[in-house]
């Protein structure tokens, strides 16, 4: 896939998509409500379309949705299984750092490059903006033999 950089328009538009969703989350139990959205690469089904997710919790804790993986679930729905993601962005309404956790990390490189950016709040307010690669340098990889 090749690696087009994000105009700002786009990381703004995805950050705003992020906040919004984030305004949708189920959380009665952290109270943290966190956003994602997922910028796709064009494809015949899309042309880098824009999903976002939120987090859907439960009372049995462990069965949580994150909002990152809410927001893959949510774009294959749409567009099927041969999307790719160009960028990710997370948001959350606490005013918190909030970068993806490891299983989102995992979820997000089955549809992303190694080099996919991802944007998400740091510790002091500010957005960063790294690589899944830096979040997740030692991937689970499935190998056949
Ligand atoms: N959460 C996410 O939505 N994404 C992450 O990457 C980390 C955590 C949610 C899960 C739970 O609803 C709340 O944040 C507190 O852990």
């Amino acid at each position: 896939m090749p690696a087009s950089p994000l105009s700002p328009a786009e990381i703004a538009a995805l950050h705003q998509c992020a906040t919004e969703a984030a305004q949708n989350s189920y959380s009665p139990y952290s109270h943290f409500r966190v956003g994602a959205a997922i910028l796709l690469h064009p494809d015949d089904r899309q042309q880098g379309a824009m999903v976002a997710g939120t987090n859907v919790e439960n009372a049995s804790y462990r069965l949580t949705c994150c909002a990152e993986q809410a927001a893959i679930a949510a774009a294959v729905a749409l567009y099927g299984p041969a999307i790719r993601i160009r960028a990710v962005a997370v948001a959350n309404l606490n005013n918190a750092a909030c970068m993806p956790c490891g299983a989102c990390r995992q979820t997000i490189l089955e549809f992303a490059a190694p080099g996919t950016p991802v944007f998400y709040p740091g510790a002091n307010g500010e957005t960063v903006i790294t690589t899944l690669a830096e979040l997740l340098p030692a991937a689970f990889r499935l190998t056949a033999d």
